[in-house]
């Protein structure tokens, strides 16, 4: 099967990984800390501090920009659940906004509808990695006094205009994932890029147990004395996966070109498919290429399931990103029975992920192409629709 993501490990990265299992640090200890230097330098924001997953990190992230019991935060619902859950930790609130038919980012020009008096936050999910339109994004936090919390889990070493995702230029607080589909893998793990200290102390304090053993609020009773100031979780990465981190994190211009390359294979033989239309990548987008999700055309879309399980006998392990958040059974338990979103729901009815990643062979994007075409011929003959529509 090839699968729709996959992480390119090399020997380099292996070394990298036995050299701190031979060290005296195997949890959080210095490479911890290199890795945070050089992906706040790689991303141009101040403050980084990594975690045990982008779960957590998102956690981490939500918590040091303030949101609580009580708050609405608005975000996207064509994502993954946990950038959503994560809110529910908390007792916040999602308030889903419709998106844009074409990336399936949200629709900023629909985000002040949704904004109450209870509304901490806007949280933009760069979905597959195509940057949401975060100018747009900031002005209406700033005209309303709220934090932007950019969900960058599919969009590292995406660009907005000229400013790398993770710089923090539109946001409070940037969070990205590891897990060995995204751009580069620490086997689990996330990270929370901020320009802010009082965000950054936050950071710090949530991932290890709210433990502060610099500032002090009693006399310290001794050298051993520490304290818990704040809840806090144990979210820390270890040194072994940051240390796979650093190595990775060296192969990532690279690994995003690749990326490119693929999109740009599908784009040149795929363009005039009449199955389906290709991503895009909008004036102001510099796409990393998490995902390649492509979305059927009319009509097509009435033969998803038929086309998805073609595919998947065919060997080629496409998926769906994403169900809305809001049709999870926990969210139709919790109050989002009646939400019903056209443009997120069209997608969703449409979109399925082409494979994409580094690794991936020529022979294996001729097959997918190959696949694609039989396709259009075999549903042509069935009569699943007229070509070219
Ligand atoms: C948009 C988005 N947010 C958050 C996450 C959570 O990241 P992780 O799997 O590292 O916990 C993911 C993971 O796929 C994601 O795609």
């Amino acid at each position: 099967m090839i699968p729709y993501g996959r992480q390119l490990i090399d020997e380099e990265d292996i070394r990298s990984v036995i050299e701190v299992l031979r060290s005296d640090f195997i949890t959080q200890g210095p490479k911890v800390r290199e890795f945070e230097e050089k992906l706040a330098r790689y991303c141009g924001a101040k403050y980084c501090v990594v975690f045990n997953s982008g779960t957590s990190a998102l956690l981490g992230a939500y918590y040091a920009c303030g949101i609580s019991q009580g708050d609405e935060v608005i975000t996207s619902p064509i994502t993954f659940a946990a950038t959503a859950n994560m809110l529910f930790v908390l007792g916040a609130r999602a308030v889903f906004v419709d998106v844009e038919p074409d990336t399936g980012n949200i629709n900023a020009e629909m985000i002040k509808e949704a904004i109450t008096e209870r509304t901490k936050a806007i949280v933009p999910v760069h979905y597959a990695g195509h940057p949401a339109a975060l100018e747009k994004v900031k002005r209406i936090a700033d005209e309303y006094g709220l934090k932007v919390i950019e969900d960058a889990c599919h969009a590292l070493g995406a660009k907005y205009k000229n400013s790398k995702i993770g710089s923090c230029r539109y946001s409070d607080a940037t969070v990205f994932s590891f897990h060995p589909v995204k751009h580069i893998t620490t086997g689990e793990g996330g990270a929370v890029l901020t320009n802010s200290e009082e965000v950054y102390e936050r950071l710090n304090l949530i991932r290890n147990h709210g433990i502060n053993k610099g500032s002090f609020l009693y006399e310290p009773d001794g050298d051993w004395y520490y304290e818990v100031q704040s809840l806090g979780f144990n979210f820390r990465l270890t040194d072994i996966q940051a240390s796979l981190g650093i190595s990775q994190l060296r192969k990532l211009s690279h690994f995003v070109e690749e990326r490119r390359q693929v999109a740009s294979y599908y784009g040149e033989r795929l363009k005039n498919n009449p199955l389906f239309e290709l991503p895009v990548e909008k004036l102001y987008a510099f796409h990393s290429y998490h995902l390649y999700p492509v979305r059927l055309k009319n009509p097509f879309v009435e033969k998803k399931r038929e086309i998805i399980r073609t595919f998947r006998e065919m060997g080629i392990g496409v998926q769906v990103h994403y169900i809305p958040v809001y049709r999870h059974p926990l969210y139709r338990k919790h109050g989002y029975a009646n939400v019903h979103l056209p443009n997120a729901e069209d997608f969703y009815r449409r979109v399925f992920t082409l494979p994409i990643f580094p690794s991936i062979r020529e022979k294996e994007l001729e097959f997918v192409v190959r696949v694609v075409n039989e396709q259009v011929e075999r549903l042509a003959k069935s009569g699943g629709g007229k070509c070219g529509t």
